[in-house]
């Protein structure tokens, strides 16, 4: 039974099926002091979203890999343990990832790593184009959406592999004498980024010519694409909505440095624009942040190149509200949504956003109302009426790009915002506290007493890569 007061549902009797918090735990936090103007220069990460799938990449390679300007981050490291559960060997250092996929036998991939990592499903393609079989867990929905893998396994099936869903396993196998998927032509029903990916990596090594239309053209798809060129692979296209594979028999090691993040870049100019400072971020590559960087303009943001490889942003006169559409690629990103939120709340004059790549990516909006914003959420539509100053509060992150919202509006609010949650944070930002530390945030990473009433998301510390 739950009630429901003004606009919020509360939950009389707490859910007693999932462990709660011992009184004696702790949580890590984050704690604004907010209001504090920035200066100076942030280097942004690799992408992550390059990362990912170019790490399952390398298990198409029959020798060596070496990989650079490789985030920190959690979701790394999970991706990581899943290629070593499959017999690859993987050593990490500060930056880079060495992965040698020589020896790949296993075609099983653990469901305990899988259901940690929604990204690991990328390895399905290359373990199936390598050994002719694969069984993957079906990546669970998240916070944002069910996530379904329909397209990729349409296109797999297109491609020869048969495939069924048994107990939550993807279990693709192809038959025939060499057991070699087959090159065929697809379409996809939706430019789906992941869905691509797969594809793209199962046809490197298929047996003839494979096309993709209504292909994803995310930067992270061409910088995948380029990859497996560097390893010998011929594809063509990649960046528009239509690619074409010509499937060889074998790829090559390579060394490969991924692209710089952009949606870290994003995050880190709003952090500038909506505590009215001045920063200077690199590297980033302006061209995949077009989008992003028109909408900040609207608003009155000063957005300019510095340097090669780097953008300055410095506060206008004042902001002005403005529209935001998500869609893909080259249309506004999704996984700035939230962020772009959290600056359109101190807009002068309503904002309309709508989600249109996601079902359920509106979860940031009730928690950047505890911080005073003026939020009205309906399905995938958000209007936001621009107030005139955040104050801080405790709020809680419900996903990656929610949880940097809450931090871009704690660092403009008044008082201390309290953020729990950080799980979240911490698998797509490596570090943002203490990058925005160094720029003058008053910022702390902190343990509280966790809330015996709340459980808590935190999962297992995960056992170190082996070196
Ligand atoms: C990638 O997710 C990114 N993740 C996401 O980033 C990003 O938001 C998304 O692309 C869109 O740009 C990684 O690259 C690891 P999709 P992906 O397949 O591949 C539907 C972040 O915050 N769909 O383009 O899962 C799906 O439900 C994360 O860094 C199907 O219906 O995105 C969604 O509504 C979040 N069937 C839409 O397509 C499928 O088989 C877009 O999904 C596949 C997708």
């Amino acid at each position: 039974m739950v009630l429901k007061t003004e606009d919020r549902t509360i939950n009389p009797t707490p859910d007693l099926s999932t462990p709660l918090a011992s009184p004696e735990a702790q949580e890590s936090v984050l704690k604004i002091w907010g209001q504090q103007s920035l200066s100076g220069h942030v280097s942004v990460n690799g992408a992550k979203n390059a990362a990912l799938p170019i790490l399952a990449g390398a298990l198409l390679c029959s020798g060596e890999c070496l990989l650079h300007n490789i985030p920190a981050l959690v979701d790394v490291r999970r991706m990581g343990e899943v290629l070593a559960a499959l017999g690859v060997q993987v050593k990490c250092g500060p930056h880079s990832v060495m992965v040698n996929a020589r020896d790949l036998n296993e075609s099983h991939a653990p469901y305990e790593l899988v259901s940690q990592l929604r990204a690991s499903f990328f390895v399905i393609g290359p373990i199936l184009a390598r050994l002719g079989v694969a069984r993957v867990p079906l990546p669970g929905g998240c916070a944002i959406g069910a996530r379904p893998v329909d397209l990729h396994v349409r296109g797999l099936q297109k491609m020869g592999a048969e495939v069924h869903i048994d107990h939550g396993i993807v279990h693709a196998q192809v038959r025939g004498r060499n057991r070699r998927l087959k090159g065929a032509n697809i379409y996809l029903d939706y430019p789906s980024v992941g869905a691509t990916e797969t594809l793209l990596m199962a046809a490197t090594l298929a047996e003839g010519e494979t096309t993709i239309g209504n292909a994803a053209q995310e930067p992270e798809v061409v910088d995948l694409a380029n990859f497996c060129r560097s390893m010998g692979a011929r594809i063509y296209g990649a960046g528009t909505n239509t690619i074409t594979i010509v499937g060889v028999s074998q790829l090559h090691s390579t060394e490969y440095a991924i692209i710089p993040d952009r949606v870290e870049a994003g995050t880190l100019l709003i952090a500038g624009a909506i505590t009215r400072s001045a920063i200077q971020i690199s590297p980033v590559m302006p061209e995949h942040l077009t989008a992003v960087i028109a909408k900040l303009r609207e608003m009155g943001v000063q957005v300019t190149p510095e340097g090669d490889r780097g953008l300055r942003v410095a506060p206008g006169y004042d902001l002005q509200a403005t529209d935001v559409e998500t869609l893909p690629y080259p249309g506004f990103p999704t996984d700035m949504q939230a962020p772009m939120m959290a600056l359109l709340t101190l807009a002068k004059g309503d904002s309309v956003i709508t989600e249109t790549v996601f079902e359920n990516r509106m979860r940031h909006v009730a928690e950047l109302n505890r911080l005073g914003a003026d939020i009205r959420a309906k399905g995938n539509h958000a209007i936001v009426r621009g107030v005139p100053f955040l104050s801080g509060a405790p709020v809680l992150a419900t996903d990656l790009r929610a949880s940097a919202a809450l931090v871009l509006a704690g660092l403009a609010a008044e008082g201390v915002t309290t953020i729990r949650g950080l799980y979240h944070l911490d698998r797509g930002y490596a570090h943002l506290d203490q990058k925005l530390q160094n720029l003058g945030a008053r910022i702390q990473r902190t343990t509280i007493p966790a809330d015996p009433t709340v459980a808590i998301e935190e999962p297992a510390p995960l056992p170190s890569v082996p070196a």
